[in-house]
């Protein structure tokens, strides 16, 4: 018997609807049209993920840049309950972090998660996550509403985050004129 397999694909028009199946399943909260139209320009930062050629899991990410910092929000990262601690998230997350470690321009990976979910707590503690903040009535439609921040602290490389420094400075200056 050959071994299983795991691997990434791109999400097009052709397959989001199969996304669009599997986001209805494993999340409670549901994804609005820009959500997708999004996710088809995502490139490296949306996948599918095949286990043995059927599609069993997704990733769904877009680039924060609020509070002068650079980060990569999780939107979606998630796995059909039968696929479930077979390594197919890890796989996922790996390709994220791979992602913006290859970037080298991120200051940390961060999402929300329901409070109550410890499983995915658990996954992404694994992974050097921590709770950074909880926000109360977070969701609107499901319970418990309250959100974990998880949040993992990336290096940036030294030549960029001095550029933005820089930046920052200039920005200041411009305001400290104003006022
Ligand atoms: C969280 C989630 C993506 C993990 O996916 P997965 O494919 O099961 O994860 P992996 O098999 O790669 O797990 C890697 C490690 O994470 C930890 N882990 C994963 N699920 C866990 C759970 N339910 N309880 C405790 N630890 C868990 C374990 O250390 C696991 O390694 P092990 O199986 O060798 O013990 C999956 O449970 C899921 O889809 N949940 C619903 C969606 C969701 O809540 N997503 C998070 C918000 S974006």
């Amino acid at each position: 018997m050959t071994r299983s397999s795991i691997e990434l694909g791109d999400v097009t028009p052709h397959n989001i609807k199969q996304l669009k199946k599997l986001n209805t399943v494993v999340f409670p909260v549901s994804y609005n049209d820009k959500f997708y139209v999004d996710v088809l320009e995502a490139g490296e930062l949306a996948k599918l993920a095949y286990y043995n050629d059927i599609v069993v899991g997704a990733v769904c990410c877009r680039i924060d840049t609020t509070d002068n910092q650079r980060r990569l929000y999780i939107m979606t990262l998630g796995c059909l309950s039968p696929y479930r601690r077979l390594g197919i998230g890890t796989v996922m997350f790996e390709h994220i972090l791979n992602f913006a470690e290859k970037d080298g321009n991120f200051d940390s990976i961060f999402l929300h998660v329901q409070i109550n979910n410890d499983g995915a707590i658990e996954f992404y503690k694994k992974f050097g996550f921590e709770i950074v903040d909880t926000k109360e009535q977070y969701y609107k439609r499901i319970e418990p509403a309250d959100a974990h921040v998880l949040q993992k602290t990336l290096r940036r490389k030294k030549s960029d985050a001095h550029h933005h420094a820089f930046t920052n400075g200039a920005v200041n200056d411009k305001k400290d004129r104003r006022t």
